[in-house]
């Protein structure tokens, strides 16, 4: 499957670290790893943590933390991504069928349209603006 150039995401990884003041952010203030534990013990224990390859839907007490926040929700419901992106990409994977018609609403994120766009041409469905 061919993805065409996300035009977007192209011009914020040439530009965005390369600029005083990037006007194109649509993310907030990030946190700092620090901002994560309030206390000395779980720093002590967020620096002893391994970063190793983790369980690749999120590991079981992550999902029942995650499930928690939703009611009727169980571990099984929850796929944990690496960020927004892979998200995107796996609803659009999974969910785009022959047929099918897509309606978003632009501008946006413009992911999930050449997602659709590519699938277009892989299975038929149609991308409507
Ligand atoms: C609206 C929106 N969705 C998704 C993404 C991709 O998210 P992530 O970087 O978490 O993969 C971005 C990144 O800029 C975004 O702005």
């Amino acid at each position: 499957m061919k993805l065409e150039q996300f035009a977007m995401e192209r011009m914020q990884s040439t530009y965005e670290n390369q600029v005083a003041f990037n006007l194109s952010e649509s993310g907030v203030q990030p946190l700092r790893l620090g901002d994560l534990v309030d206390d000395a013990a779980s720093r002590q224990s967020l620096l002893e943590e391994a970063l190793r390859y983790t369980q690749s839907n999120g590991t079981a007490a992550l999902r029942l933390l995650i499930a928690a926040q939703y009611p009727g929700a169980t571990p099984d419901h929850v796929q944990v991504t690496n960020g927004g992106a892979e998200a995107n990409y796996i609803s659009t994977w999974n969910l785009v069928e022959r047929d099918d018609e897509i309606v978003m609403m632009v501008p946006a994120y413009r992911q999930m349209w050449g997602l659709a766009r590519a699938s277009d041409r892989r299975s038929g469905a149609r991308v409507a603006r």
